[in-house]
């Protein structure tokens, strides 16, 4: 097989880069390792900036999420028993954030491309990268038979690849480590998820920095809450039955009058916080995007945004060199993705340690949280600031 630009990984980022350079007439192929129900069904974030939300509705992807998406104004703060709401339009020009999980992103995605887009192969599991510094990159997978691993090997020669593959996926891999630096930060603390099938207990996000930790209330749909909290690493969720987390969140989360509204538990789940940065973003003719060159906390909700952005700037670089011959654009790729990726790096570390209760931190460390609280709710310069990067920059 050969074409224009070898896609690895059928996520958000390789599914809209897809998308994208399907529309700007530059051949491509999208190899993805699961079948179509599996990554139709995987659970991740689900709050689109106001400048993803509008990338998807201009590349024809915005239908449902018109329909479906609710559309945010704002959220809270909550910290000493108090609720402070940030104000997003009035602080960033009209500017707005859209809850539209990301496994139905992912389906309206997968059904555009299904239905006339460049080919998508589930199924793919992408072996190795090869000859990346070279003009002709090769990319190496094995096709069907249980997740790739007795399948038929194949090749796909490309011009460049587009390594969308996740942190865990073929295109680090493909990396040497020469060529790259990795930077990478562990937090000393996890969030523990639940998924409830109750209708949400507030029209918009609450998040609480509690002396006892962090917790977050947020939603997939009118019906369904998301909730989290604040755990310590290595914590087994078998240790908190449904009672105990209902009972912590309602601690944390507690505020004047509101009360928290309980329901059946659908999921829950541990997981740790990282950070990392790959540096820069591009490997000769293999450019990385997405989770394949960054992770975030998710306290701010960059992941899935920042992805978008790559893709973005990717697919104006790639747009560019196939009408004009130019690698200008691809050439600046890394820097200019770098700039807004450390930028959410420091977003999002920043509202991680500015509601999080950090192992060992003592009274003088929770006096310094609440001054950086009140700071961010007031009538401040830092409160806008705070709803500025909250819905993100616009990207196209
Ligand atoms: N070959 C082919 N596909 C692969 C391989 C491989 N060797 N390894 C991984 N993949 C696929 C995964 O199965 C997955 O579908 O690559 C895809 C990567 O998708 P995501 O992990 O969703 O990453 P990305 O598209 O960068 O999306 C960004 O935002 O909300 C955050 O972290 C969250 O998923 C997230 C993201």
């Amino acid at each position: 097989m050969r074409t224009t630009v070898g896609i690895i990984g059928a996520g958000p980022a390789g599914l809209l880069l897809a998308r994208l350079l399907h529309r700007a007439g530059v051949d491509c192929v999208v190899l993805e390792t699961r079948d179509r129900a599996y990554v139709e069904r995987r659970q991740r974030a689900g709050i689109l900036e106001q400048g993803s939300a509008d990338v998807l509705r201009e590349c024809g992807a915005g239908d449902r999420l018109d329909r479906e998406g609710l559309i945010h104004r704002g959220f809270e703060l909550r910290f000493e028993g108090e609720a402070h709401r940030v104000d997003l339009p009035s602080r960033t020009g009209g500017r707005t954030v859209t809850i539209y999980p990301q496994t139905e992103v992912v389906k309206d995605l997968i059904a555009l491309q299904l239905g006339g887009g460049p080919p998508l192969l589930f199924d793919t599991r992408v072996v190795a990268v090869e000859k990346a510094d070279g003009e002709q990159p090769l990319i190496r997978f094995v096709r069907g038979g249980q997740g790739g691993r007795h399948g038929r090997e194949g090749t796909l020669e490309c011009e460049y690849v587009a390594g969308c593959d996740g942190s865990y996926g073929a295109s680090r891999r493909a990396l040497p480590a020469s060529a790259v630096t990795m930077h990478a930060r562990t937090y000393p603390y996890s969030w523990l998820g639940i998924l409830a099938d109750v209708p949400p207990s507030s029209d918009e996000l609450l998040l609480a920095g509690h002396e006892r930790g962090f917790a977050l209330h947020s939603m997939r749909s009118p019906t369904v809450s998301r909730l989290y909290l604040q755990v310590p690493n290595g914590t087994d969720p078998r240790d908190w039955p449904d009672d105990r987390v209902w009972d912590e969140l309602d601690v944390r989360l507690a505020a004047g009058n509101w009360r928290l509204r309980r329901g059946p538990v659908l999921a829950k789940s541990v997981n740790g916080l990282r950070s990392q940065v790959i540096e820069p973003m591009r490997y000769g003719r293999l450019l990385l995007a997405g989770d394949a060159a960054h992770i975030v906390p998710p306290s701010a909700a960059k992941g899935l945004n920042l992805a978008f952005g790559d893709v973005v700037t990717m697919a104006r670089a790639f747009t560019h060199w196939h009408r004009t011959g130019s690698t200008a654009l691809l050439d600046r790729y890394s820097d200019n993705c770098l700039r807004r990726v450390w930028q959410a790096q420091f977003f999002s570390h920043e509202l991680t340690t500015m509601l999080h209760a950090a192992p060992g931190a003592d009274a003088y460390d929770r006096a310094m949280q609440l001054t950086w609280l009140r700071r961010v709710t007031g009538p401040t310069a830092a409160a806008a600031e705070l709803a500025e990067n909250y819905a993100g920059a616009p990207l196209v």
